[in-house]
């Protein structure tokens, strides 16, 4: 559970990161709780030491007893000298007098250990609360509670209360976890493959220090060239989406693990979108559009970020493999299948250069075995081949790296410096992915460092992060091949007052931010309601009309096909009869008398409030499957056709726009369009709107068409607040 606080609500992005900047670089450091016997105040002192901390450390306990042969003292104040920063290692019962002690020290900065606030329920949010107002008042910036600290690595300072690696490398990963014990994972996991990190924070409960914040902060840092994220929730997405804006600007990439589905946020809107959409589809919605690399486990997350960190964004998308081994080509070709790695064939002047170099090799494609005999300088000459080739944007060399001391029996050693050669002489970024994990021990990344070359641990992670790092360019210049701003559009006028209003009035809004529509009559007398269907000639679709109905199949208030004036005016009555019969009292508008349509597809775009991120549209194929298969595709609003496009794409059952049995293929413009000016009244409507369904959006060779609509309004106060905030 989190902090109902929220951090520093009043502030500007450049204060919250000089109050970063400050407290992530401290001079001096006091071990509040500090004692001899205690692992944990003597993990702070060697994590400090590992990382090569400059500054002064002192230990502070109550009873004054000397600590790790630091200066001790009684308490922070009788330290008699300036402290930046001081660690907590005392109870949550304790923090309270420690941040009064510190404050009388002059410390700005305290890293609070304590867990037992927010997450344990009310009476712990409460203290959690008591702590920030009384830390914001003697102005002391809290990291955590419920955290590990931070370790700038960079600035060879921190406040880290955990076991650091020894051998940690400075580099331009930052990291920032909520969790203190993934964020711990991930230094580790940092060391072990070698990957240099900039700086690394825990931020636990965050009711002052958020991940956001952290983000914004090492976006700028000039260290920092991408971020590696681990968080359950993401603590203010409006600044979250601000955050991953400036990423994209300065080419850094975000890679985000965003674990546990929460508790789905209650959504009330009465569209079957709505129910449908879950927490985790928005966020990974939101992540996608703003080009944040979604992943999935810790080492991916490290990986990727620090593959994205060496590269940047790439000047194409398309992965050059050569291997030295055949089966390793298949298991990486197998997954570039699977993970839409785009691996571009040798044009014919490479292939016949290519062809050249490698005598009696026929086979010359992408990805490209030169087989074990190729152990003299192919590799090289390959290398310098492919970088010619502009389609690609990335170099992956697969070849073991010797994991024990295999070099001179193998003449592994002599390989791996030809590669080395190779991809430092070329100028498109390239990396070599060992063949599986095991061989990334010391003796292996000695080995890769030694040759100059980048080592990715296994085939699988290592062809994971290259997808990852070619989506993710591929991103960025969508984005700013987007960026030309579409015009807005005039937002249609809602009628007053809250909550569901009926078809026909929906289908009145709606038709203002021109979405077609199925022509209609709104009849309010059976003889009105046989004239309509006269006038279409042919069957109709005789629908009850009343904002009291918003799912007018689920009481058979519709009637489809029907033909003839006797049967419409049958038809009519029914219709408003099963109304009444539902619930007495109901408000009938009239009844709804439309062409009936025969064919095409049957699509439903809907738009729901998210709590968090806003409003989330929603495209899927609409009919029974909508809430059989879920087969939806998310994106926050607002969206371009382009977007809508892509969302279509992404339907597992999109074939059946381009037509099947016998059915021609369907208006796919028409149906695109459609859906921007549903996507385009509800962003109009703003707070205004708690949600709108299309469904069925009726596409086929011919156009698209809405056959339905229903819109839930929210209650002006509730809209005007959230304009007003
Ligand atoms: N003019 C029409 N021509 C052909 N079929 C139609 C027409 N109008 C409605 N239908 C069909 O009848 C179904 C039910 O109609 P409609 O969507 O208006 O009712 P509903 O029960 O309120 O819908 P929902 O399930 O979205 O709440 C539609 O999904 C569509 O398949
Ligand atoms: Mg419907």
């Amino acid at each position: 559970m989190r902090a109902t606080i929220s951090p520093s609500p009043s502030r500007g992005l450049q204060s919250r990161r000089e109050e970063l900047q400050r407290a992530l670089t401290p001079a001096s450091v006091a071990i509040v709780g500090a004692k001899d016997a205690s692992a944990t105040s003597y993990g702070v002192v060697e994590a400090l030491n590992r990382v090569g901390f400059g500054g002064r450390i002192f230990a502070v306990n109550r009873s004054g007893t000397p600590a790790h042969g630091l200066p001790t003292f009684a308490s922070c104040a009788a330290i008699g000298e300036p402290v930046d920063t001081a660690v907590l290692l005392v109870p949550a019962g304790a923090v309270g007098d420690v941040l009064d002690d510190a404050a009388a020290a002059g410390i700005r900065t305290a890293v609070v250990l304590a867990s037992g606030w927010a997450e344990t329920g009310l009476a712990g949010a409460a203290d959690q609360e008591a702590l920030v107002g009384r830390a914001r008042q003697l102005g002391i910036t809290v990291i955590g509670p419920n955290c590990l600290g931070f370790m700038n690595v960079a600035a060879r300072a921190g406040a880290w209360v955990a076991s650091f690696p020894r051998d940690m490398r400075q580099g331009p990963v930052g990291i920032v976890s909520q969790s203190g014990g993934m964020g711990n994972a991930l230094v580790d996991l940092a060391a072990e493959f070698g990957i240099g990190v900039s700086c690394v924070v825990t931020t636990g409960n965050e009711p002052m220090v958020t991940t956001t914040d952290v983000l914004e902060y090492l976006i700028e840092d000039d260290g920092t060239a991408s971020v590696a994220m681990f968080t359950e929730a993401i603590a203010d997405p409006a600044r979250f989406l601000a955050a991953a804006a400036r990423a994209r600007e300065l080419g850094k990439a975000i890679v985000i693990l965003k674990a546990g589905s929460s508790t789905l946020a209650a959504r009330n809107a009465v569209s079957h979108t709505g129910s449908l959409v879950g927490d985790d589809r928005v966020v990974d919605a939101a992540l996608r559009q703003c080009a944040a690399i979604r992943v999935r486990s810790l080492e991916e997350l490290i990986v990727t970020a620090d593959v994205a960190a060496r590269t940047g964004p790439l000047r194409a998308p398309g992965v050059a493999v050569v291997s030295i081994s055949g089966g390793s080509v298949d298991i990486v070709a197998d997954e570039a299948a699977r993970l839409g790695l785009d691996l571009p064939q040798f044009g014919e002047p490479a292939s016949r250069a290519i062809t050249a170099a490698l005598p009696g090799f026929a086979a010359v494609r992408n990805p490209l075995d030169i087989t074990g005999a190729a152990l003299g300088d192919e590799f090289e000459q390959v290398l310098r081949i492919v970088d010619k080739q502009q389609e690609f944007g990335v170099v992956a060399v697969l070849c073991n790296v010797p994991a024990y001391d295999s070099c001179k029996v193998a003449g592994i050693g002599g390989l791996l410096t030809t590669i080395g050669r190779g991809l430092g002489s070329i100028a498109t970024p390239g990396f070599l992915l060992s063949q599986s994990i095991a061989h990334l021990n010391e003796a292996g990344r000695a080995a890769a460092r030694a040759a100059g070359v980048c080592a990715l641990p296994g085939l699988s992670l290592g062809t994971a992060a290259l997808a990852r790092l070619t989506w993710w360019s591929r991103r960025l210049a969508a984005a700013g091949a987007r960026s030309a701003a579409q015009p807005a559009p005039p937002p249609p006028r809602a009628p007053p007052g809250g909550g569901a209003i009926s078809e026909w009035a929906a289908r009145q809004l709606l038709e203002q931010a021109g979405v077609p529509f199925v022509p209609a009559v709104l009849a309010r007398s059976a003889s009105a309601a046989a004239q309509a269907a006269a006038g279409f000639g042919g069957p109709v679709a005789v629908k009850l009309v009343s904002p009291d109905v918003p799912h007018k199949s689920d009481i058979a208030a519709v009637r489809l096909g029907v033909e003839g004036a006797a049967r419409v005016r049958q038809a009519f009555a029914d219709v408003v009869a099963a109304g009444l019969t539902h619930r007495p009292g109901i408000r009938v508008e009239g009844v709804q008398i439309a062409p009936m349509r025969r064919g095409g597809v049957e699509l439903v775009a809907g738009v729901t409030r998210d709590p968090h991120w806003g409003l989330v549209l929603a495209v899927g194929l609409g009919g029974l499957l909508v809430e059989v298969v879920a087969d939806l595709a998310v994106r926050l609003l607002p969206v371009t056709d382009a977007d809508i496009e892509e969302m279509l794409g992404e339907l597992r059952g999109s074939a059946v726009l381009g037509g099947v049995r016998g059915e021609r293929p369907a208006d796919r413009v028409a149906a695109v369009t459609a859906i921007r000016r549903i996507a385009d009244a509800a962003w109009g409507l703003g707070g205004e709107l708690a949600s709108l369904e299309v469904n069925p959006l009726r596409v086929d060779h011919a156009g698209a068409e809405a056959l339905d609509a229903l819109v839930e309004l929210r209650p002006r106060d509730l809209a005007l607040g959230e304009a007003a905030s």
